[in-house]
């Protein structure tokens, strides 16, 4: 049954109804439907539409079907209703009989749809920040396994200064901690209720919103109808959170995918999270980190997507917002799928000890240090950096570190270079230096494993 009948005359068109129903999407609001209609139920009796008697008939008929709904969600795929809100108030009517048809006095699928989308993104949250939090977890537990295993650090993916595994793991935990609050910040624009907004302009019953609203357990209501109906913020700001987030995904997929490749050979990843080739025996790939690398676009295009679908578009409702949910279940189931990944990625990672090391010791990642040396025996940093990079050249063209250099080919460079310069250029001492706040420093890795650890609790 279509809620809207009488004003036509011919039945829709077969292909206009399945272009125009939303059930095989929504259906996932059918919790939060049947709890708004709950909600609304009662403010019927604070303006007498029902008497207490009917709204418990009501209440209870929803509450059933909400059991019903709990115990097998895929049942509403199979009724031909046009929206989770017609199917919901369908089945109420199929259960209390004419009584049901009252319920909808006063309000519009339009505060409807919206408090639902509300409600469903309130209840997403705990699990997506949970997942956030375990993926941080994981990665400080890594840390912790790998604190002594240096590494080169790169930029512009060339050797630059030496580094810890532990480092860049702790790097991934800012981010996912700058995500998790970003999650957070928006929870508070979106803890508003729309409900009793009607379908635009308000309702006509002397509803208490606020009452309402706190029924529904958000924070407050809403303070203008017309944006309330319109309102696809919320979407947009989850959309970018998780966008944002699946850049910080696809970065971290990228790095281990360059550190596991027969190149830098720096780890090596778990027989479950990887898989082989049809035709070469030997390949073990990194399947998981590719395919969080790649859903990371499926994201981004879920964000620009919505926000195009928004642009330009008046007030208040359109249709156009029924494009709001397919995008968004996608973006965040996705967004869940690939943090649970990364960390069952990192919960068999083997890092490769010596091979790390040895890619540290080449490339020139000391160079700085010689430099910093230079400054220490009183030669203008600009000077000492051109002169470490004649040095440089000399070792290139021998094919040698510069540690392995002798002390007159040092001399031959800057005269002040002495016997001191070589526990200078050991790459301990170029990690133990680094002792700043946020440095790679074992003292403040170590620290900001702690720190973490605590803020994980
Ligand atoms: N299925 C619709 C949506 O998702 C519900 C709201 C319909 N409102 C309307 N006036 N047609 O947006």
């Amino acid at each position: 049954m279509a809620l809207w009948g009488g004003r036509f005359t011919q039945a829709a068109d077969q292909r206009f109804k399945q272009f125009n129903d939303s059930l095989r999407f929504d259906y996932r609001l059918a919790e939060q439907d049947i709890i708004g209609s709950v909600a609304w139920s009662n403010a019927l009796v604070s303006v007498n539409v029902l008497t207490a008697d009917e709204q418990q008939q009501l209440e209870s008929a929803l509450r059933v079907l909400l059991e019903e709904v709990r115990a097998n969600p895929q049942q509403i795929l199979d009724s031909d209703a046009e929206d989770i809100h017609s199917w919901v108030e369908g089945k109420l009517i199929d259960k209390v009989g004419e009584l049901g048809k009252k319920l909808h006095t006063g309000r519009s699928r339009n505060d409807q749809v919206a408090t639902d989308l509300k409600l469903w993104c309130k209840a997403e949250l705990p699990g997506l920040l949970n997942a956030v939090r375990e993926l941080q977890k994981a990665l400080v537990a890594t840390a912790e396994a790998n604190k002594d295993v240096v590494m080169p650090g790169y930029t512009h993916l060339q050797r630059a200064q030496p580094i810890t595994f532990a480092h860049w793991c702790l790097a991934y935990v800012e981010m996912l901690a700058r995500d998790e609050s970003r999650l957070q910040d928006t929870l508070k624009r979106l803890d508003v209720s729309p409900l009793g907004c009607g379908a635009l302009a308000g309702t006509a019953y002397e509803i208490d919103r606020e009452q309402l609203a706190g029924r529904l357990g958000f924070a407050g209501a809403t303070r203008n109808s017309l944006d309330s109906v319109s309102d696809r913020d919320y979407v947009l700001e989850l959309l970018s959170d998780a966008s944002i987030s699946m850049i910080h995904l696809s970065r971290f997929a990228e790095d281990l995918i360059f550190f596991n490749s027969g190149e830098a050979g720096f780890i090596e990843l778990s027989d479950r999270v990887t898989s082989g080739s049809s035709l070469m025996p030997q390949k073990k790939n990194p399947d998981a980190l590719e395919l969080i690398r790649g859903k990371c676009g499926r994201v981004q295009g879920a964000f620009t997507g919505m926000m195009m679908t928004l642009k330009g578009l008046p007030l208040a409702y359109n249709k156009d917002m029924q494009e709001d949910k397919e995008g968004l279940f996608d973006a965040l189931d996705t967004w869940a799928d690939c943090l649970h990944m990364a960390t069952l990625v990192l919960d068999g990672i083997q890092l490769k000890r010596s091979r790390c090391q040895e890619a540290a010791e080449q490339g020139y990642a000391n160079a700085t240090e010689l430099a910093d040396y230079l400054v220490a025996k009183g030669v203008p940093f600009r000077e000492a950096h051109h002169i470490v990079g004649e040095v440089v050249v000399a070792a290139l063209k021998q094919g040698v570190a510069l540690e392995t250099l002798n002390l007159t080919t040092f001399q031959a460079f800057s005269p002040v270079i002495a016997e001191d310069v070589y526990p200078y250029l050991a790459l301990q001492s170029c990690l133990d230096k680094r002792n700043a706040k946020g440095g790679v420093s074992p003292y403040q890795v170590a620290q900001a494993i702690t720190e973490a650890r605590h803020r994980l609790r």
